[in-house]
């Protein structure tokens, strides 16, 4: 007997699911210090290169391996070829275990600071207090000098959330919350962002350092250009949530008749947008703090991922007024973004083991959320940051990169790109042109190839932000190891016959040949 796959309930609630997977943390937290340290306004562009080039057509091609297959990524992969089910295991491996785990400890920060928001509980140092203070950061990746209890304390309550949500069928969990947070996040972000870009000296800032791209900051004759474009495709993969095997999930729960192309570019355009817009309050809050401050703006803060813990809180104290009610929105925007993309990111992994092992999704979702609460432990240590730092680091850089060229070599070539554009033709909606074909076989995996040298290059003549070696190679190299390692052992499981029934139609099955 073949079970039943799990369906959306509406159009509108598969599309709001996507779209708060894709809008996250990474709009706006990791987004900002991105941006900042890459060139402001210059980083844009190689940005919305990235988005051209790789996320739309790579997002079209995850949503129609996922509808074509109603399956999660190893089993969608394997039914294509069995021998490409360790990298279909990778994908959401790699989501869950080299993003979900660090990313639940950031909204542990976000709760947190939520709290501290209600009566400013940071102080006049917020750069002191976040890394001193809050983190009792170590100055060493392998000194973890204990847990962090209310970090740790944050971050369970963030992935019962998430356990909570995932528990339910997928129409009356992942669908119904995404309904609820979606308006909800637009509407705060829309406050915030119209509160920030009026604060004195935001537009300056916004005009001078956002809205101008200093080109010299972009070129490829330099490594510190090479850089920025490597950081504007990871951050493309992270925001669009691609090569993580999400978007093949959710797709898998589409019915027959859906506009694939439609849907994909929607949630790449919305999500890129939501970037581009929030960024607007980074860039003006940052300058609003630097003229309060009266220090230069490229001075104003110290970045990396601890930017939007430190500029915002210093922001806050220094409005004339609604400190506290200013404060306690940007936390519940960065909760409310965190939790959405989260569900989805325990979804993917989820939904892999529910098809493996035909378990059920109740049982499969609270192993998998115990397992993510205990795997979270590490980021709540006092060396959490850094470690985090690393493993975002090359998993962005090295893992979704990879993923993404993957999936062109499987779906471009091996199972052949004409034969998915009809399907998704064929399915309705928005026409898909044979445009898509050139991407997905020539030029997405061509340029994907190029950054990942260029990636590798750089890394190998310059320690990433100064890491010792051991550090980058145990961590960094580690985390890409162990989840290579454990797909490799699932993929070795063997499946249930029924499963590996393929959903293509005999005529198709012709053209695989
Ligand atoms: N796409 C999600 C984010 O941007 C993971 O945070």
């Amino acid at each position: 007997m073949t079970e039943k796959r799990s369906l959306w309930g509406s159009k509108i609630g598969f599309l709001l699911a996507a779209i708060g997977s894709a809008v996250g943390l990474g709009n706006i937290w990791r987004f900002s210090y991105m941006a900042y340290e890459n060139g402001g306004g210059a980083f844009l562009i190689p940005y919305l290169i990235a988005l051209l080039c790789a996320g739309i057509p790579l997002m079209i091609l995850e949503y129609a391996l996922g509808h074509r297959e109603k399956a999660s990524p190893p089993l969608a992969f394997a039914r294509i070829h069995p021998l490409w089910e360790p990298l279909g295991w990778w994908m959401p491996v790699v989501a869950f275990f080299g993003i979900n785990l660090f990313y639940a400890a950031v909204i542990g920060w976000c709760i947190n600071y939520f709290c501290l928001s209600l009566h400013l509980g940071w102080g006049a140092d917020t750069q002191g207090f976040f890394f001193k203070e809050f983190l009792q950061l170590s100055d060493n990746p392998f000194v973890l000098g204990g847990i962090r209890w209310p970090i740790l304390g944050a971050t369970a309550l963030a992935w019962s959330a998430c356990w909570a949500i995932c528990y339910r069928e997928v129409s009356r969990g992942i669908e119904k919350a995404s309904m609820i947070f979606m308006p909800l996040l637009v509407l705060l972000t829309l406050i915030l962002i119209g509160w920030s870009v009026q604060l004195d000296g935001a537009w300056d800032a916004i005009k001078e350092f956002y809205l101008k791209a200093d080109l010299s900051r972009i070129t490829l004759t330099t490594a510190a250009g090479r850089k920025v474009w490597v950081a504007a495709f990871g951050q493309i993969f992270f925001t669009l949530s691609l090569g993580f095997g999400i978007m093949i999930t959710y797709a898998s729960y589409l019915p027959k008749k859906s506009d694939i192309t439609g849907n994909a570019l929607v949630t790449c355009i919305l999500n890129c947008l939501y970037s581009i817009v929030a960024g607007f309050a980074v860039f003006g809050t940052i300058g609003f703090m630097a003229k309060a401050k009266g220090v230069p703006f490229e001075e104003a803060i110290a970045s990396g991922p601890g930017l939007a813990f430190v500029v915002y809180p210093e922001a806050i104290n220094q409005l004339p007024g609604f400190n506290q009610l200013f404060g306690a929105l940007f936390f519940l925007v960065l909760i409310v973004a965190g939790i959405s993309s989260m569900i989805s990111l325990t979804e993917a992994f989820s939904c892999s083991i529910c098809d493996k092992f035909a378990i059920s999704r109740k049982k499969a979702t609270t192993l998998i959320c115990s397992i993510g609460l205990v795997g979270s432990i590490v980021f709540c240590t006092r060396a959490g940051l850094l470690i985090l730092d690393i493993v975002d680091h090359f998993i962005n850089n090295y893992a979704l990169i990879l993923g993404g060229i993957v999936e062109c070599i499987l779906v471009g070539w091996l199972f052949k790109s004409q034969v998915m554009r009809r399907h998704v033709n064929e399915s309705g909606g928005l026409r898909l042109l044979p445009l898509w074909d050139l991407c997905v076989r020539f030029i997405t995996p061509a340029v994907l190839l190029i950054v990942l040298g260029v990636a590798l290059l750089a890394d190998f003549s310059d320690a990433y932000e100064g890491y010792s070696v051991n550090a980058l190679l145990f961590i960094g190299g580690g985390i890409l190891f162990l989840t290579w390692l454990g797909s490799f052992i699932l993929s070795h499981i063997p499946w249930k016959p029924e499963k590996m029934k393929t959903q293509h139609k005999p005529e198709e099955e012709n053209l695989l040949t």
